[in-house]
């Protein structure tokens, strides 16, 4: 029974760091504890809870997770503000976060989210800090509500976790544990909830998303094919995917169908065969170039994006200019570049030829000044094209809409607010600092999203 205290509205604070799916979980942590009378808030200072959704992937962005608990620790002695740790920190380090923070209130992993309400209220009665770092994946999907209506009109869903490739530099595995599909049919059901809640737009997620797999062994492309069907949905995205995983039926789904978006995050570490072959990735330059120029054979207007790491322990000077040669040649809309950070446990942290952080610095500005050169022109090359733009959010200046191309890029335009959540034949008129500029042009009808070239 709820007495008339717990019915009181609790503010509710997640901060989200790390990959897109932490943000799907980070909602689905929302959507929790919203039975428990939690809402959301857009800041620490007041909230009854505070949730970290942590990333453990580079040393960074671990190291935050600490200083933003001693930021938020005055608060819990001030106002009694619960804080949980989430995420795949909470995973690692579960241990070392009650140590070093032993004012922390729940820790819990990416498989335990289902178990939130019960964690804080043991913390709540004040039966010391509650630890779940266990690993069951599949019962945590079986447990979550449906998703709150009014997240906009591009939603998120997760329809694979954790990862079994076992890149020598990554901590994935263990954190996000063993592979794991949901099925068909749950992902269906979701994505109809998704779109009756007003998603236009849904990015499937996965680490390892295109290794996804059906119960009778279907892949990605059979998955999006059936849930381009459903009416309503007006684009489909995945993320992220790995080179080895690309298959035949993937590639022709981008030929043949018309929602899935002509734009592709396609990770592929380094242009170097030999620092790839240490990574464990499990495929050469050319094998990557070669799925590059099927895709692009199947959708002639794909862009691509992709993320590499610099300075892997053993990369030489014309390792790394393989990777810029790699970079030159393919030409990426979009990039995330990383120096190499050594994680605590993972084989390429023990090879002693680690790279100099020197050497690191500047390889890491070579290759972005040249991925930014790319971007750039990718971006200059819209401009003066009409293209379909779905609107989702107000945009930072009054009167204004934000929006994304198929091309993943921002747009933004005058538009009224009930334009949000329509795909719109747009103009690009001029290049802003982070964004396009742009004029709708008829918006009388949605526009097509497939047009002849
Ligand atoms: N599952 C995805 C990537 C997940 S991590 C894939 O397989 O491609 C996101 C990116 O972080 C990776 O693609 C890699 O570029 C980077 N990354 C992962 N571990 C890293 C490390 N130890 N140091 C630097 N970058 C790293
Ligand atoms: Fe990490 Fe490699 Fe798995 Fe990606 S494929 S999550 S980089 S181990
Ligand atoms: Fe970070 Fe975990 Fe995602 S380590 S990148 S939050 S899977």
């Amino acid at each position: 029974m709820l007495d008339s205290t717990s019915r009181r509205v609790k503010k509710l604070h997640i901060k989200t760091y790390g990959c897109q799916m932490n943000v799907y979980d980070s909602a689905r942590m929302a959507d929790v504890l919203a039975p428990l009378g939690y809402a959301p808030v857009e800041k620490a200072e007041g909230a009854d809870l505070v949730i970290l959704n942590t990333c453990h992937i580079r040393e960074k962005a671990s190291e935050k997770v600490f200083s933003e608990l001693g930021r938020l620790k005055p608060l819990k002695e001030r106002d009694g503000t619960m804080l949980a740790v989430a995420g795949c920190v909470a995973q690692a380090e579960g241990q070392e976060i009650l140590a070093r923070a032993p004012y922390v209130d729940v820790v819990l992993g990416p498989q335990a989210y289902h178990r939130l309400p019960e964690l804080v209220a043991r913390a709540a009665r004040g039966a010391g800090a509650a630890l779940d770092t266990d690993f069951p994946v599949d019962v945590k999907f079986d447990h979550l509500p449906a998703p709150a209506a009014g997240q906009g009109p591009s939603a998120f869903l997760t329809i694979q976790e954790g990862c079994d490739k076992f890149c020598t530099f990554c901590v994935v595995p263990y954190t996000r544990g063993a592979e794991f599909s949901r099925t068909a049919d749950a992902i269906e059901h979701e994505a109809r909830q998704l779109v009756d809640a007003g998603a236009r737009e849904i990015t499937l997620l996965g680490q390892n998303v295109n290794a996804w797999h059906g119960a009778q062994g279907e892949g990605l492309g059979a998955l999006v094919r059936r849930l381009a069907r459903i009416e309503g949905l007006a684009r489909l995205r995945y993320t992220t995917s790995h080179p080895r995983d690309m298959d035949d039926d993937l590639i022709a789904a981008h030929a043949d169908e018309a929602k899935l978006m002509p734009f592709l995050h396609l990770p592929v570490q380094s242009g170097a065969d030999t620092i790839l072959d240490a990574m464990n990735r499990g495929h050469t330059a050319d094998r990557f170039r070669a799925i590059v120029a099927r895709l692009r054979a199947a959708r002639p207007d794909l862009a691509l994006s992709s993320d590499f790491i610099v300075g892997f322990p053993g990369e030489s000077d014309a390792d790394f200019e393989r990777t810029m040669d790699l970079v030159r040649e393919t030409g990426f809309a979009q990039a995330f570049s990383f120096k190499y950070s050594p994680r605590p446990g993972t084989p390429a942290a023990m090879i002693e030829r680690q790279v100099p952080e020197d050497v690191k610095d500047r390889r890491l500005a070579a290759l972005q000044a040249l991925l930014k050169e790319q971007q750039d022109a990718f971006n200059a090359a819209t401009i003066g094209r009409t293209v379909p733009v779905l609107f989702e959010k107000p945009g930072r200046h009054p009167g204004q809409l934000a929006g994304k191309t198929p091309w993943l890029q921002a747009v933004h335009a005058l538009a009224p607010a009930e334009f949000a959540g329509r795909v719109l034949d747009t103009k690009i008129v001029a290049l802003a600092a982070n964004s396009l500029s742009g004029v709708v042009v008829d918006s009388s009808v949605e526009a097509g999203e497939r047009r002849s070239a």
